[in-house]
């Protein structure tokens, strides 16, 4: 933990030294602490939290999936003792002048930082891909990147930090992290306008990717769920169509509105292995399949399908490099449905609550945490 600084006003406002934040001891086992509020040093931003966002990958992180934590494949990627939370908004509360003239933000500013903490060494950074930075910090994950579950949180110097609207609700601010996200999956389908685009899950991720879709204007945008009340936001988001295959054929649907060849594009937002089958399923030959998912299994497929029945591109999409800007200005239009898809706000102290009602999926959309 980083030692507490002097207690100090700002904007006649006293900044504690201390703070209440929820701390990582494990997975499953993450507690509200008093801490130390972090001390922002030379070129970093101190800001007030406002709001955090509960994503799924943070509910998996919870439930202790082996891409977090490890298993005999890989070494643990996440660390316990960490502050977590990667959808973040604040106010900027304190930074020095190299602070002010590297990230153009001033005290009482908004702002949001990209989840990811790039080092901009690497040869994926030096290179504009800085999502798949080598170092790979990322705020909430890290004890370098103390993430947004806390009153306070510090912004470093390779942060990349944007000024977003004061109008917003803080819940509807901090939803530009999962939008950056679905715009960037989008983008890795390179759309065309003749094209079917298939969108799978219409949780938060889902519906920024149906919002993304139709503002590229595809000739259809198709979303498909098994929760009725999302597929409706979906509808508001910019879904022609939408299937819940709980109670119609999804397949026979797609093909129906495709002269029988399937669809062109199909990009995966579930986190559900059997949504993988299903798209590679109703994919036309020569289709374009976009994984955005994060899986807590392994999934398995028959993999000739990509080869020798459709010769299909496979395309992953992680995080929402170069997005933000995209992500901050659609939500700053009005244009999406935010009441909806922010359904749920709580304080920080219900963070258990929060992740609970992530992991149900039934009962939320969008969970913030306000602190
Ligand atoms: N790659 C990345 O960088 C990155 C970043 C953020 C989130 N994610 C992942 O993206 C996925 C979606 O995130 P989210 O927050 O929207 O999750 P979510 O759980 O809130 O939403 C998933 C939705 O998919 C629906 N669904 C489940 N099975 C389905 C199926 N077979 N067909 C259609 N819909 C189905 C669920 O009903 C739910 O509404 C998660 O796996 C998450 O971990 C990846
Ligand atoms: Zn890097």
């Amino acid at each position: 933990m980083l030692l507490p600084g002097p207690s100090r006003e700002v904007k006649n406002k006293p900044v504690p030294n201390m703070m209440q934040a929820v701390v990582v001891h494990g997975p499953m086992d993450y507690r509200l602490e008093e801490v130390p509020r972090p001390e922002p040093r030379a070129g970093e931003v101190l800001v007030k939290v406002e709001a955090v966002g509960i994503c799924a990958s943070d509910v998996k992180a919870y439930h202790g999936a082996a891409k977090f934590w490890g298993d005999e494949h890989r070494p643990a990627w996440t660390e316990t003792d960490v502050i977590p939370g990667h959808e973040i908004v604040g106010v900027v509360a304190e930074l020095d002048d190299a602070a002010r003239r590297h990230f153009g933000i001033e005290v009482g500013d908004r702002v949001v930082p990209e989840q990811i903490v790039p080092d901009w060494t690497c040869r994926y950074c030096l290179r504009g891909d800085y999502h798949m930075c080598k170092t790979h910090n990322m705020f909430g994950f890290k004890r370098v990147t103390p993430g947004g579950m806390a009153q306070y949180m510090v912004f470093p110097v390779e942060a990349l930090v944007h000024k977003i609207s004061k109008d917003l609700r803080p819940a509807w601010a901090a939803f530009a992290e999962p939008l950056s996200c679905s715009l960037h999956g989008v983008e890795r389908a390179g759309l065309r306008f003749e094209d079917v685009v298939v969108v799978a899950g219409a949780g938060p991720i889902g519906l920024g990717m149906v919002a993304g879709a139709k503002a590229k204007s595809p000739a259809l945008v198709v979303a498909i769920d098994t929760i009725d009340a999302k597929l409706e936001i979906a509808k508001l988001c910019g879904a022609d169509v939408t299937i819940n295959p709980m109670h119609e054929n999804a397949l026979q649907v797609v093909l129906g509105l495709t002269g029988g060849d399937g669809a062109d594009v199909y990009i995966d937002g579930t986190g559900n292995p059997a949504a993988v089958l299903q798209g590679l399923t109703m994919l036309r030959k020569l289709g374009t399949f976009v994984e955005y998912s994060v899986f807590k299994d392994p999934v398995s497929v028959d993999w000739s399908i990509l080869s020798d029945d459709k010769e299909l591109d496979v395309r992953g999409a992680h995080l929402g490099p170069h997005t933000w800007p995209a992500a901050i200005a659609m939500i700053e239009s009005g244009r999406l449905p935010m009441d909806k898809i922010c359904s749920t706000q709580l304080p920080l102290a219900s963070f258990q609550e929060g992740i609970d009602l992530v992991a149900d999926a039934k009962r939320s959309v969008k969970v913030s945490l306000i602190p």
